[in-house]
Formats: structure tokens, sequence, C-alpha cells
């Protein structure tokens, strides 16, 4: 009697856990095209000045080849994923955005540094990008583009004599023989999620060797900087 008196419990407090947290997520649209702008998971961890609501952009580094950076709306690019639905699925696809004359597609790509087993650079370079470089799927609730950690770095270029950018790199999050979970966040860097935002996708000139033809309906935002993150989640 009293143990199914107490499982009762538990079964209604099943029930009625759910509708205590309703997951809420922002509202989003659907576009080919969309910009990425950075979201600073950790405020502690921010640059100074800030870099939240940076949009990621192209740092030009030699015929061809970008390493990727973040910078004001007007110079950041325009991105689409391309691939088959299936591709996209499995976590196959890949980010594009079309650069050079004709426009030619620039892959974002992830390559690990010489001097790290976990942190790799992002590059953005002529050709295909790494898969797996794509927006978060259901059952995430938000969106954002993984592997995740992305992280933003202020670091000198050597192709600019040692000036400093603001570059995008990738940390990623490596478990210990005890189990322990690490992050992997390089120091002094900010870790970020970088967030979808809706922008229209250019019809090609004719006689571009980029193609649309793969180019995914994404799910993005229509404007990142006015969500308030605080009323969404888990
Ligand atoms: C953006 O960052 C805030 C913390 O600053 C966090 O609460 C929110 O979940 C982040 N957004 C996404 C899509 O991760
Ligand atoms: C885009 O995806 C299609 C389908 O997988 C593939 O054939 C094509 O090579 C991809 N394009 C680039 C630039 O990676
Ligand atoms: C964001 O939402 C929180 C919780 O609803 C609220 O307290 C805060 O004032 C909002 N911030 C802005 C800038 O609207």
């Amino acid at each position: 009697m009293f143990f199914s008196a107490a499982i009762l419990g538990l079964a209604t407090a099943a029930v009625a856990a759910p509708a205590n947290v309703v997951p809420n997520y922002p509202a989003h649209q659907q576009s080919q095209g969309f910009r990425l702008v950075v979201n600073v998971t950790d405020k502690a961890l921010d640059l100074k000045p800030s870099v939240q609501g940076l949009y990621v952009n192209s740092i030009h580094v030699g015929a061809g080849l970008n390493v990727a950076g973040v910078g004001s709306k007007d110079v950041s690019n325009v991105f689409y994923q391309n691939g088959t639905a299936s591709e996209f699925r499995f976590s196959s696809a890949t980010t594009i955005t079309d650069e050079a004359t004709p426009l030619t597609p620039f892959g974002l790509s992830l390559s690990k540094n010489a001097d790290s087993d976990s942190v790799s650079s992002a590059y953005i370079n002529g050709g295909a990008g790494t898969p797996g470089v794509q927006i978060s799927q259901f059952p995430e609730g938000f969106l954002f583009l993984e592997p995740e950690t992305f992280v933003i770095c202020n670091n000198a270029l050597q192709y600019y004599q040692g000036q400093k950018f603001l570059v995008v790199e990738q940390a990623a999050t490596t478990v210990g023989s005890d189990g322990q979970v690490a992050k992997n966040l390089p120091e002094g860097c900010a870790p970020v999620r970088l967030v979808p935002e809706c922008a229209p996708l250019e019809a090609l000139p004719a006689g571009s060797y980029a193609s649309h033809e793969f180019a995914l309906q994404s799910e993005c935002y229509a404007d990142v900087a006015s969500i308030n993150w605080s009323q969404y989640g888990p």
C-alpha cells in the first residue's frame, strides 16, 4: 500500500516536472544565407574591448587563404551550409562562403595547432570546408555553429608582421582516463558560440566556380542582437 502510493507520487512528479521547466527557445527563421555572430558564453572571460556581437569575417593571409576573424557586420561574410539533407543529418555538411573572382567556394575549416593537442585554428580557404562544421540541430534548442567550443583570441599574424587580430579558434573537449571533462580553453581567449543570423544568399553570376545547388535551407535568427538570452533555456 505504502509502496504503490509512493510510486504513484513519483509518477505524478515525473509527469509534472517537465511542465515546470518548459524548454523555451528564441524564434527562428529559415534562409540559405547567414552571418555568424559572436555570443560570449562566459562574460568573465570576455576580451577587452568586448567581442560580443562581432561577426565572422575573413582575414586575407595569402592567395586563396584566409584566417577566420571577427569584426563589424559591414565587412562580414555571408555563409551557407553545403551538402545533402542526409549529410546535414549525419553532421558531415560544411559551411562555405563565396569569394574571389570568379566567385569560388571558400570552406570554413579547422586545423589543429602545431603546439596543441586540442586547439585548432579556423580558416576560410579556397576549397571544401571541414565536414561537421555546421549549425546545431534537433534536439539542441539553440542554434550555433558546431563543433564546440569556439573561442575568440587576440593573436599575432605572421603575414602582417606580428600585428594582432581577433581570430576564431576551436577547443576540443576531452575526457581524461579519470572521467574528468576538460574544455581545454586556450589562455586569454573568450569562449563563444557563433550564432547564425539570416542573410540573403545572393544569386551567383554566370561563370562562377561556386554553386548553390547543395546550399541547404538553414535555421537562423532574424536579429541576434535583439535576443535576450536570459529568457531562454534550459
Ligand atoms: C549566449 O550567452 C549567454 C551568456 O552570456 C547564454 O546565456 C546564452 O545561452 C548564449 N546563447 C547561446 C545560443 O548559447
Ligand atoms: C557541396 O555538397 C555537394 C553534395 O555533397 C558536393 O558534391 C560538393 O562538392 C560540395 N561543394 C563543396 C564546395 O564542398
Ligand atoms: C532580459 O530578460 C530578463 C528576464 O526576463 C529581464 O530581467 C531583463 O531586464 C531583460 N533585459 C533586457 C535588456 O531587456
